[in-house]
């Protein structure tokens, strides 16, 4: 479902809308007046060298950090710069960390009847009773993430991309709206890496995604736009090849 990059919409038509953010550290922009967005249904690749500001896009969009200035709407009217972590994460805003937050003791299956259960607490999930619904929510999500064969092993005992997977499943597990995953690839095997790509073109079938990854062959893989980040602003967007022949993206990646 990837959609073409168009001239700048109102807010109101995007899921998720950024404008004029900046975010300072100790006098150090590491977002410049950023102006960014993407529209229901879109796949996003967002590419850029270390200290971009990638993660701190997210970090703005999900409630950790506030921004100085700037706009950040989701959903077409909700101003998410009001709002603290939890409420925004109910929105329907999923992240996926690097940090891993699975449940090694735990099943793959119980990892994500957890995930579920998530916001009533670590002790009322214990007691959580999943629903015929919520069941079958749990099997097509074990589909789309490759790990229905392995639904009674521990987490603890997958291999690091599946570890990755089931974190996306958990994600997943509580369909959100928007799915941000940054580096999802990092340090998995190419074969990982290309199932990656897989999965998270399945999974934009049914949500918008946004991907902050540097291995540009799984970007390749996503064929979706892509916008590039440097400096705390955007530097270029459009396909990959496109910005790949852009001369200022040449130089800052060249640069460094
Ligand atoms: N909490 C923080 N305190 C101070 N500086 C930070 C903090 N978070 C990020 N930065 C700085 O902001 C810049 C952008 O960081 P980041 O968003 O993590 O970049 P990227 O994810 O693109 O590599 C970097 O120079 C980084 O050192
Ligand atoms: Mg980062």
């Amino acid at each position: 479902m990837s959609t073409p990059v168009h001239a700048r919409p109102e807010a109101r038509d995007t899921l998720l809308y950024l404008n004029g953010v900046s975010v300072s550290f100790d006098g150090f922009k590491a977002l410049n007046s950023l102006s960014f967005y993407v529209v229901v249904g879109e796949m996003r690749a967002i590419i850029g060298p270390n200290g971009a500001g990638k993660t701190t896009m997210m970090d703005v969009v999900t409630g950790k950090t506030r921004p100085d200035s700037g706009d950040v709407v989701f959903n077409g009217g909700t101003d998410l710069t009001e709002l603290d972590e939890a409420r925004i994460a109910n929105l329907g805003i999923g992240r996926k960390f690097q940090k891993p937050t699975v449940f090694d003791g735990h099943t793959v299956y119980a990892n994500l009847e957890l995930a579920l259960a998530g916001g009533r607490g670590v002790f009322a999930s214990l007691f959580f009773r999943s629903t015929p619904a919520q069941r079958a929510r749990i099997d097509a999500v074990l589909e789309t993430i490759a790990l229905a064969g392995a639904r009674d092993r521990l987490a603890g005992s997958l291999s690091h991309g599946q570890r990755q997977w089931l974190e996306i499943g958990m994600l997943l597990a509580q369909d959100p709206q928007l799915l941000l995953v940054d580096e999802p690839v990092a340090g998995m095997t190419d074969s990982e890496t290309e199932q990656t790509a897989v999965l998270l073109k399945e999974i934009n079938k049914s949500h918008t995604v946004v991907v902050v990854e540097h291995d540009m062959t799984f970007v390749r893989s996503l064929d979706c736009p892509v916008t590039v980040l440097h400096e705390g602003r955007v530097l270029a967007e459009g396909t990959l090849a496109d910005v790949q022949r852009n001369k200022q993206v040449v130089e800052v990646y060249l640069g460094r």
